[in-house]
């Protein structure tokens, strides 16, 4: 489905960036493998994109930083001469109430996980427009939409990459290129494996679908949205929850 396509997922060296990578991989598409600081994880994900028959291209670089986001996309066109998919995935979390929130920790989930997409988005642009097609894909958040008490950063970070998902959409559609935001819900990964336990299982008994979510479940949306099923499709969110936000 992706032969020779060239994709670029940040942030994945694991979780929810690893199981997209994969599956692009599976359908025969060659990986950009962005990370941060796992150097370990990331080689383990370039070994399995490799053995699924893909290539596989680590770039370290973080997303926050305009001039590192700028060496993720060069170092993509110089070594596959192009750039079909990006997913804009890498992100954090800095989770505290309101009242205690420390204005670094408002910061840093801003500057990674919305102006990181921008910076990534900056650099793809010109290089899809003069391609005349491309196709980009956000990671959001159920929180982007709902919100959540402890998460004003993230959910403010969030709710923002839905705004620049559309008004992207709307910029470089007449040039070929989609623009589509995922919302996961509760995806079982690194990220979530911090909360408590009590937590987790509150969250099972309110999802519908009654059962968490696997970080495979994103990357199918992913692979999907990137595909040419998906060409009518742009400036448009969809949640990947088990129903828990309808
Ligand atoms: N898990 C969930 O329930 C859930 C729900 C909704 C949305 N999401 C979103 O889905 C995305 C992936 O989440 P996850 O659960 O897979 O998280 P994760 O397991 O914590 O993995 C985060 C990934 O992002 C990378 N990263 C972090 N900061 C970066 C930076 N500044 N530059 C480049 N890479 C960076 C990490 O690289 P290193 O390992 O090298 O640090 C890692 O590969 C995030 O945007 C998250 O907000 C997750």
């Amino acid at each position: 489905m992706f032969k020779d396509k060239v994709v670029i997922v940040t942030g994945a060296s694991r979780g929810i960036g690893r199981a997209i990578a994969l599956k692009f991989a599976k359908l025969g598409a060659n990986i950009v493998v962005n990370y941060r600081n796992s150097v370990e994880a990331v080689e383990k994900v370039k070994t399995e994109i490799e053995e699924l028959g893909g290539k596989a291209l680590i770039v370290q670089g973080d997303v926050s930083n305009f001039e590192d986001a700028k060496f993720i996309i060069d170092r993509a066109v110089e070594e596959f001469g192009k750039i079909d998919i990006l997913v804009n995935n890498a992100g954090i979390t800095k989770d505290g109430l309101l009242l205690r929130m420390k204005e670094d920790d408002f910061d840093k989930v801003i500057n990674v996980n919305l102006k990181g997409a921008f910076n990534c988005i900056r650099h793809v642009t010109p290089i899809m427009m003069k391609q005349r097609n491309g196709k980009i894909i956000n990671i959001s958040s159920v929180i982007g939409i709902c919100g959540n008490a402890g998460q004003v950063n993230y959910s403010a970070a969030k709710a923002g990459i839905i705004g620049m998902t559309k008004s992207t959409a709307k910029e470089l559609a007449s040039r070929g290129i989609t623009v589509n935001a995922i919302a996961p819900g509760y995806i079982v990964t690194d990220m979530t494996e911090v909360l408590p336990e009590k937590v987790k299982k509150n969250m099972e008994s309110i999802i519908p679908l009654k059962r968490l979510g696997k970080p495979e479940d994103v990357a199918n949306l992913a692979a999907f949205l990137a595909s040419d099923d998906a060409a009518y499709i742009t400036g448009q969110v969809i949640n990947v929850d088990g129903g828990m936000v309808m």
